[in-house]
């Protein structure tokens, strides 16, 4: 089969129509690219108008184990038969049960653990939130700049990416403080890595701890180890060390919020894997359920709430989402879907660094596994933003049949499905370096 391939300008007909009643029923939200799909298997995408794409954004890095993987296919087909809901609230299910014994076992940290169901990334945030609350009495919260957290009210008070996600939205949740992340590229002290022994950590506690913020009044630390919608920036792993440090001289907890880089994305099952931490609490969503929103915490046992009623919800582990994320991790380990993330990644990466030599607004390359970006600039001494060029580059190349999506404020994602093959990510590659020379030769 040839992939991509387009049969008619995107968005064709078909498209357009759908779009056109998107926006007359559907209430304004995100969607940036005009492509209404239709099928996809694998990392292949067919839309309405029958045009094939390759798909580097794994449904926003949800489809890991690949579109409609058939052993997840089968197990919720399996399940929807035997039983959908009858309220895990306030009955049992084996099932729950099953998947959060391996959800123990799969997370970092040897001690024992507890795991609450939600059915989203903010909603396990909320969760998180709730837990440290109420474990440690304290009330405040510490978050990073440039944080994605979610959109409810209290998962949106940590999160500080865009303006556009808070504006109009005050006040949300109070006693939450944002302090700069590690990005290094566009270091916020204007000093350089290692130089800078990791002064964006160490400000936590020598400059906040000490005139803003009373340490021991903060519950948790909120922190992507790897930042998703801020920009995909990868921290040196001393920061995360040093973040973790503090939190624990002052008995705060630290909460890794894996939904976008966790399951094998980074190459390692959990991003923080890669930083040698081990949280107290981890928030989970995104790829746990391959396509079936489900989400959780997973979290010491000894923070348990204790009382029955404290905190709840009816869809929480949801008997279909269940299955489908039990055979989402027996997949990723059974046929080696982490490997592969770092074998294709290596390969992706590495040509995204040739791309940067020969492309100037290439200022930087960098992600883990198959978590990668590339971020475009003006000028690579300004490092001034091309968010045009960015926006042009995504556009030129869904219309050659590879889909995009951006993130931060001028870089693109690339987050493939983690069965893609060498073959497939070079093909996805050979379109956005056409994309890109053909962007770089209109004026932005
Ligand atoms: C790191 C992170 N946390 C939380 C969320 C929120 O997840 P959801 O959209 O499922 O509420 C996202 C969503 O992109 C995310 O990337």
């Amino acid at each position: 089969m040839e992939v991509p391939r387009i049969v008619v300008e995107p968005p064709g007909p078909k498209a357009r129509e759908i779009i056109r009643e998107d926006e007359k029923y559907l209430a304004t939200s995100t969607k940036c690219s005009p492509i209404v799909a239709k099928k996809a298997h694998g990392a292949i995408v067919w839309d309405v108008d029958d045009n094939v794409y390759i798909d580097f954004t794994s449904g926003i890095g949800v489809i890991n184990t690949g579109h409609t993987h058939p052993r997840i296919v089968n197990a919720i087909k399996e399940q929807v038969e035997k039983l959908m809901h009858f309220a895990g609230t306030d009955f049992y299910y084996e099932i729950q049960v099953r998947l959060a014994k391996r959800l123990t076992e799969i997370t970092p940290g040897n001690f024992e653990k507890k795991v609450f169901y939600t059915n989203s990334g903010a909603e396990s945030n909320e969760a998180a939130i709730k837990l440290a609350r109420w474990s440690t009495m304290r009330k405040r919260f510490l978050a990073f700049v440039g944080a994605f957290h979610g959109r409810t009210m209290g998962a949106l008070s940590l999160t500080a990416s865009k303006v556009v996600h808070r504006d109009r939205f005050f006040p949300m949740m109070p006693g939450v403080y944002h302090v700069p992340y590690a990005y290094c590229y566009r270091c916020p002290y204007k000093l350089k890595y290692p130089e800078c022994d990791i002064w964006c950590a160490k400000i936590i506690d020598e400059v906040y701890f000490e005139s803003l913020i009373p340490p021991d009044e903060v519950a948790a630390i909120f922190i992507e180890p790897v930042q998703g919608e801020g920009g995909y920036i990868v921290p040196p792993a001393e920061f995360v060390k040093e973040v973790k440090k503090i939190a624990e001289k002052h008995g705060i907890l630290f909460i890794d919020d894996e939904v976008q880089a966790g399951y094998g994305r980074t190459g390692k099952m959990f991003a923080i894997e890669h930083f040698d931490v081990i949280p107290d609490i981890i928030s989970l969503a995104k790829a746990m359920g391959s396509g079936i929103p489900i989400g959780a915490i997973v979290f010491r046992a000894d923070l348990d709430f204790g009382v029955q009623g404290a905190h709840s919800n009816t869809y929480g582990g949801n008997l279909l989402a269940c299955a489908s994320a039990l055979a989402t991790i027996e997949t990723i380990y059974e046929e080696g879907l982490i490997e592969n993330a770092r074998k294709v990644g290596d390969v992706m990466k590495k040509r995204l660094l040739e791309m940067q030599e020969k492309f100037e607004p290439i200022g930087d390359v960098r992600g883990l596994g198959l978590m990668l970006a590339t971020e475009f600039v003006k000028d690579r001494k300004t490092k001034e933003h091309a968010v045009d060029l960015r926006n042009e580059i995504i556009k030129r190349a869904y219309k050659m049949g590879l889909i995009l999506l951006p993130c931060g404020k001028s870089a693109i994602r690339y987050i493939p499905p983690l069965i893609i093959n060498e073959d497939l990510a070079n093909k996805g590659l050979d379109v956005l370096e056409e994309a890109i020379k053909q962007s770089i030769k209109i004026k932005h």
